[in-house]
């Protein structure tokens, strides 16, 4: 997809881009000034620190909910807006009701029955939507880079809800703490992530998150579908499932991603899921405790059967409600900065 010039769209006015409230502190969420970032781009740029800073905050939004607190007025004033140029369940869902939670207004986006249908640009899209006065745009695109270059473009924060086979940063997040939730610890964990590695941006961000808080990572699926030189990331690799179950703490069951499959990659589905779909017979060849995650969409019968999605080791739906959690935190934390950064101006 082509990203069109927009040297003749005018930038948002200064109204917009000034966070609206400014900060004061909130009872059961420490503020992080070590957390500096207006965007959220990828986990392969954020440090071990900025890592914990968000699933500490998650954590804390967490407690605030379990004691009855499920509204926060820390984005009171301020537009959230999703745009979407690819399907979604999940991420869309969640990034609403996170800013909702937090008292963020919201615009919800689809590339589908919009003017991009017209022609309009990716840019010209995205800055006619900021224009509307939205301080925060979560975008998902197939194009890797594309949250990338809103960055650059816009003056609202971004947030990568997933760009092509780049990153998918909440998502890896989301994962990340549910491990964390289920274990006690990520450090000296080993996480398999199991399937569809070469398309995959949950694999990358999973890679990115978990080596960097000192877990071990195997990346394990058919050699067609494993990108060459990938132990450069830090990972084992296998193309046996069965050979590496007994050694793993957790594993993460990828779709696998036939709309950017180019050709075909293994013979059939069928064979897929004899040789990595997780069943009960591999079940009892692995760690009793054993923690079985999916990001989703899960395809019973392929990465999965439907025992095990529904069984007790599984936690897919603690990784959607964390992922509410997470989300929250991620444009908490993003907001501060912008609130700093009008702060800042304003002295
Ligand atoms: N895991 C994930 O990104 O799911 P959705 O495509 O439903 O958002």
């Amino acid at each position: 997809m082509a990203f069109g010039e927009m040297a003749t769209i005018p930038r948002a006015g200064p109204a917009f881009d000034v966070a609206h409230v400014m900060s004061r502190p909130m009872p059961g969420v420490t503020p992080r000034p070590e957390w500096t970032r207006r965007h959220l781009l990828g986990l392969e740029e954020l440090s071990p620190t900025e890592i914990l800073c968000l699933l500490d905050r998650a954590e804390e939004f967490k407690r605030l909910a379990d004691a009855g607190a499920t509204k926060l007025d820390l984005l009171a004033g301020t537009v959230v807006a999703n745009l979407f140029f690819e399907p979604s369940t999940r991420t869309r869902t969640s990034f609403g009701l996170a800013a909702k939670r937090l008292s963020a207004d919201t615009v919800d986006f689809s590339s589908s029955g919009s003017s991009v249908s017209k022609g309009e640009t990716f840019l010209d899209t995205a800055r006619t939507i900021e224009a509307m006065g939205v301080s925060h745009v979560v975008v998902r695109h197939n194009v890797p880079g594309a949250p990338h270059l809103l960055a650059k473009r816009l003056r609202a924060s971004v947030l990568n809800a997933g760009d092509g086979t780049h990153e998918h940063p909440t998502q890896g997040l989301l994962d990340i703490f549910t491990i964390r939730q289920h274990k006690g610890r990520i450090e000296g964990l080993t996480v398999t992530l199991v399937g569809d590695i070469l398309h995959s941006r949950v694999a990358r961000s999973n890679i990115w998150g978990l080596t960097k808080l000192g877990a071990r990572v195997i990346v394990c699926g058919p050699a067609t579908l494993i990108p060459p030189k990938i132990e450069r990331l830090g990972v084992s690799v296998s193309t046996n499932l069965d050979e590496v179950l007994g050694v793993s703490d957790c594993v993460n069951l990828l779709r696998v991603q036939f709309e950017r499959q180019r050709g075909a990659f293994f013979p059939s589905i069928r064979e897929y899921a004899h040789l990595f779909g997780m069943n009960r017979e591999r079940l009892k060849k692995a760690k009793a405790d054993l923690l079985v995650l999916a990001p989703g969409p899960i395809n019973r019968g392929v990465e999965l059967t439907a025992e095990v999605a529904d069984g007790g080791q599984s936690v897919i739906l603690d990784q959607v409600t964390n992922g509410l959690l997470i989300r929250m935190a991620c444009l908490s934390l993003l907001h501060e900065t912008r609130q700093r950064e009008t702060e800042r101006m304003t002295i």
